[in-house]
């Protein structure tokens, strides 16, 4: 996900300085090289030699270290990153950049820099809102400066409010979507994902094993490219992925209320949920009694084709579906990209016990409208959903 980036990772005195450590090791999983700078009141917190074990480079700290400069100096770690990340950042650097002072190697790399800098604030609620510190963080946005902003909750100092370093997952997709490509701003996607449950009585339903991980990915991972996401998803254990619009659904019929409702707004569909044909013609209104009788026939009644519906009233958007076959995969993914009106579905071979429902990995063929077709090798579903995206964006500005 990140091989071949650098990220040069800013650690200012806080508290919340222990997260950064799994921070950093969230970035060296995805694959990115990276080098670790301390303020001097960081190592008050946490050890340098826990970020070095971790990163497996030495971690700078000085600003007048005849080692360290010789080795990789200031204006050689400013100058090398792909993205400079300062986590948790104190309302102390932030005033100093804003106010164009270098005192230190933090503060030195972070005026000497020319790539993207992405401070992620954890302070004293009081402190985060004091007129001084907002005015600094609004002249540093105003100079490209990118902040996310803190979590709300209990503070170390004994207050509640806004002030908490956000989770280190969400530092980490928020990283990703600084180093993404843009191919995909100003595009609505809307996707669905996960199951829909159809209810017997109040304590009984039928689905299905979908996870909900496909189509989150591709959410996130639109969301990384620039679109403006909307996802609507059955009932799923998965965080809401961040920055997505978030619309949660059970059964059949309200998801596609739910997609018919926002259709006029997205430019791409894509349907990655699983939802379920058929539905009890009757939902009990109280729990079903076991009875004397061997057998209990349940009669079932068709749910709306929304991805058909889609295929009919469609206007300029990208219809994308997704197929689940045990058989004959590529034949009847095509007479469904034909009968529903798609311009692409992914045909997935969910006889594959590696592939399909709840699984971190897929395999899955694309078939376009022109005839054609490419093949995917078994991948992460977060791969999946990149190379998807890559064809998405192909297909919406062919000359790009
Ligand atoms: O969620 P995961 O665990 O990550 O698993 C991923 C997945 C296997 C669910 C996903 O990759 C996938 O294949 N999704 C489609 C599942 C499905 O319902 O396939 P289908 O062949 O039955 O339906 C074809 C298309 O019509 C799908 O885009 C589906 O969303 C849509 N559909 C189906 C029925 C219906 N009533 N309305 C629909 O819109």
């Amino acid at each position: 996900m990140l091989k071949g980036k650098t990220i040069l990772l800013g650690v200012t005195g806080g508290i919340a300085a222990y997260k950064a450590v799994e921070l950093l090791r969230l970035y060296v999983k995805a694959g990115a090289e990276v080098f670790v700078v301390m303020t001097k009141s960081a190592r008050e917190f946490v050890t340098p030699l826990t970020f070095q074990t971790l990163s497996g480079n030495p971690v700078h700290t000085e600003l007048f270290n005849l080692y360290q400069e010789q080795e990789i100096g200031h204006i050689s770690l400013a100058d090398r990153a792909d993205l400079v990340v300062v986590a948790p950042a104190t309302a102390n650097i932030i005033g100093k950049v804003a106010g164009g002072l270098a005192d230190d190697l933090l503060s030195t790399t972070l005026l000497a820099t020319k790539s993207p800098v992405f401070f992620v604030p954890a302070m004293n609620v009081n402190m985060y809102e004091n007129p001084l510190y907002q005015a600094n963080q609004k002249k540093l946005e105003g100079f490209g400066y990118y902040f996310l902003e803190p979590a709300t909750g209990y503070l170390a100092c004994g207050w509640e409010g806004k002030g908490k370093l956000p989770e280190p997952q969400t530092i980490f997709e928020e990283s990703l979507r600084l180093l993404s490509p843009r191919d995909l701003n100003g595009e609505t996607v809307l996707v669905t994902a996960g199951p829909t449950r159809e209810e017997l009585d109040p304590v009984r339903y039928l689905s299905n094993y979908s996870s909900g991980k496909m189509g989150y990915a591709i959410a996130r991972i639109a969301r990384q490219r620039g679109a403006r996401v909307i996802l609507v998803s059955g009932p799923t254990a998965l965080a809401v992925p961040c920055g997505v619009e978030m619309v949660q659904v059970a059964s059949a019929r309200q998801m596609r209320d739910a997609v018919m409702a926002r259709l006029a707004e997205a430019t791409v569909v894509i349907k990655a949920a699983a939802v379920a044909d058929y539905r009890p013609t009757k939902r009990a209104e109280h729990k079903i009694k076991k009875g004397q009788e061997a057998e209990l026939e349940l009669i079932l009644e068709k749910n709306p084709d929304i991805l058909a519906e889609l295929g009919q009233c469609k206007t300029t958007q990208l219809l994308v579906g997704f197929a689940a076959e045990t058989t004959e995969l590529v034949e009847n993914a095509r007479k469904k990209l034909e009968t529903k009106n798609l311009d692409l579905i992914v045909a997935n071979d969910v006889s594959r016990s590696d592939a399909g429902f709840d699984v971190d990995t897929n395999a899955v063929r694309l078939l376009y409208r022109d005839g054609s077709s490419e093949e995917l090798p078994l991948l992460s579903k977060d791969e999946v959903a990149r190379q998807l995206l890559d064809r998405i964006a192909k297909l919406r500005h062919p000359s790009a």
